[in-house]
């Protein structure tokens, strides 16, 4: 446990607070987001709620035996109330078996988004890919979000594989499945190339920056969108390309972030997580669905940003002032995470 002592009393405070519904006290602070709007810059704690220890170590040591009793049964009832996997949910129809009606406003709209993804070119999307793998490019890179100089760029090409795969499964169109096929090729072709199961449109130095608490703009976010992307090819069109390249990332990433917490804290990873970091506990969730492997629920916890659940599982719910593409998406993910593993944690009733 790197928390050191100094930080228990402010904790504590942070608890009380929550419990009786005083106004919010965000543990949360974003440095890009912050840094730009001119707040919080003051790098508060993390609380990683998910482990005993700690919340042990926020009971005052004076109140005897039976009020450490109550604390630790309380912990127990918050995360593990479920006794085990949840209740039956509502199952989703599959986007296989529905189809709109042809002319209706809808099927329009559907035909609408199915030409602009038709339209996209294979190799202009995965032409920073391949750059950076030390692959030939081909064509001309696209401009906006995907020029080769945007620092996220690489993002827009897992919406679009998560896009077409969805529209793909609504419609079967074969023509997108050779494109999106095409494009989950090229990728397998750039992770192959570098040999270390990374896949990025940017270079690996920006998670040394990203580690070092210095300007990185956001790269876990769009290592989630990537991520999602290949794994919806997998779930929605059944290309085990998609999964397995999923695992070899997700091997990278895991050792990555072992490293970081080996040679600082976890605390460190925590700081570093102060940024856009998008849902990557939400694709974790679902890779350990398919796969079972400890290892991608680790990950899958490690991303979940407790310093934002933490305080909304005790009903402190204002979140006025934090940035919702940074957040909403954690939110998605900790519902995954009741979906997956049924704990109770994060599930106010
Ligand atoms: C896919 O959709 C486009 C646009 O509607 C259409 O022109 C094309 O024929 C379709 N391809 C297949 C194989 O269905």
């Amino acid at each position: 446990m790197a928390r050191s002592m100094d930080m228990v009393p402010l904790l504590l405070l942070c608890m009380a607070a929550a419990m009786e519904g005083a106004a919010a006290l965000h543990l949360c602070v974003d440095r890009l987001y912050d840094s730009t709007q001119g707040k919080h810059d003051d790098g508060l704690p993390h609380l990683n709620p998910t482990e005993e220890a700690t919340w042990m170590a926020l009971l005052p040591r004076k109140l005897g035996a039976k009020a450490e009793f109550d604390w630790l049964a309380l912990y127990r009832s918050l995360t593990r109330g479920a006794g085990g996997a949840p209740a039956e949910f509502l199952s989703q129809a599959s986007l296989h078996d529905v189809r709109l009606a042809p002319g209706s406003m809808y099927w329009q709209g559907q035909q609408t988004n199915l030409e602009y993804l038709l339209y996209l070119d294979p190799d202009r999307l995965t032409w920073s890919f391949r750059q950076q793998a030390g692959l030939p490019t081909v064509g001309e890179p696209y401009g906006g979000w995907e020029a080769p100089d945007g620092h996220l760029r690489g993002h827009f090409v897992g919406h679009y594989l998560s896009a077409s795969a969805h529209m793909w499964a609504s419609t079967h169109n074969d023509t997108l499945r050779e494109k999106m096929a095409r494009v989950v090729d090229i990728l397998d072709d750039c992770q192959r190339k570098m040999g270390t199961g990374y896949l990025s449109a940017y270079p690996d130095e920006v998670f040394d920056m990203y580690e070092e608490l210095s300007e990185a703009w956001s790269p876990y976010y769009t290592i989630h969108k990537i991520m999602q992307g290949l794994l919806d090819q997998y779930t929605l069109a059944s290309n085990r390309k998609g999964l397995d390249m999923v695992v070899w990332m997700t091997d990278y990433f895991s050792e990555r972030v072992k490293n970081l917490i080996q040679t600082h804290s976890i605390q460190r990873h925590w700081e570093a997580m102060n940024e856009e970091t998008g849902g990557l506990n939400d694709v974790m969730y679902q890779l350990y669905t398919l796969t079972k492997e400890q290892k991608h629920l680790t990950m899958a916890h490690l991303f979940d940003k407790p310093c934002f659940l933490g305080p909304l599982s005790l009903h402190d719910d204002d979140i006025a002032g934090l940035h919702v593409n940074t957040h909403i998406p954690v939110l998605v993910g900790a519902q995954k995470r009741y979906e997956v593993v049924g704990d109770h944690l994060y599930k106010v009733t």
